[in-house]
């Protein structure tokens, strides 16, 4: 039984509104999708790691990486195309009983804690996701204009879904194949693991894993990865 990872890295980063896709902005010694990338490539767990680029990219062969546990695919039009034809390819690796964890370019800060945390609760699952419990007051707006508050939502069982997710290879790649079928929203990869009936942990996270979205994230990746190494 194997253990695979694949890092969608085909977006643009429209919300960061850089020059580059937001995963080739710096970050600590490189750039952030290398940080990302050095955690899995530096962990002996992992058969290989399949990073999934746009077809358009112009920066990754700049970043001259060279790890033979590194893989590289065609990336599509949204987060779950390319998570989906990841999944086609390392098909002819893996079995569809092997793992494969999902792990977003943009969270950098992922820790290696957290990372054990979340493979150790595999063993006889459907999978898992780490998640952070909500912290805020969570409100319903009367409308999608967020206009005025309607009511105020219990928070008590919200979870915040981060990555990594972790699912069996064979179950992820139908599950999302249906779910694409059927068109169901799939935002994170544990939807459509939820659609088609599986059971699916959550495992308690550190809420630094953040995803570097919009320009200040940037500096708050910076900070905490810098607090990590003192
Ligand atoms: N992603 C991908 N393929 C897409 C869209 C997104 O592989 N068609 C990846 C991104 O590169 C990112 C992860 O999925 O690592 C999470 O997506 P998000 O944070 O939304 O990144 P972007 O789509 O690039 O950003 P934006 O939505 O602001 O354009
Ligand atoms: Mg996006």
């Amino acid at each position: 039984l194997k253990y695979w990872v694949i890092i969608p890295a085909a977006g643009v980063g429209k919300r960061m509104q850089a020059s580059c896709p937001k995963q080739y902005l710096p970050l600590g010694s490189g750039t952030i999708l290398q940080q990302t990338l050095n955690i899995f490539l530096d962990n002996e767990q992992f058969s290989g790691v399949l990073l999934l680029l746009s077809p358009e990219d112009e920066y990754f062969t700049g970043l001259n990486i060279r790890n033979p546990k590194l893989m590289i695919a065609n990336g599509g039009k949204e987060r779950c195309d390319s998570v989906l034809n990841g999944l086609q390819q390392l098909s002819i690796l893996a079995d569809d009983d092997d793992w494969v964890l999902v792990h977003d370019a943009a969270r950098p800060c992922l820790s290696d804690q957290d990372l054990q945390k979340l493979l150790d609760a595999l063993p006889e699952s459907d999978g898992a996701i780490l998640a952070a419990p909500v912290m805020d007051t969570i409100k319903q707006a009367t409308n999608q204009n967020a206009a005025e508050i309607d009511k105020t939502v219990d928070r008590s069982m919200l979870w915040r879904a981060l990555t990594p997710q972790a699912f069996r290879v064979g179950q992820l790649r139908q599950a999302l194949t249906q779910a694409l079928q059927q068109k169901i929203t799939v935002t994170d990869d544990a939807s459509a693991m939820e659609a088609a009936g599986y059971s699916v942990k959550l495992v308690s996270g550190r809420s630094d894993n953040i995803k570097i979205t919009s320009p200040e994230d940037l500096d708050l990746a910076q900070w905490i990865l810098e607090k990590r190494l003192s």
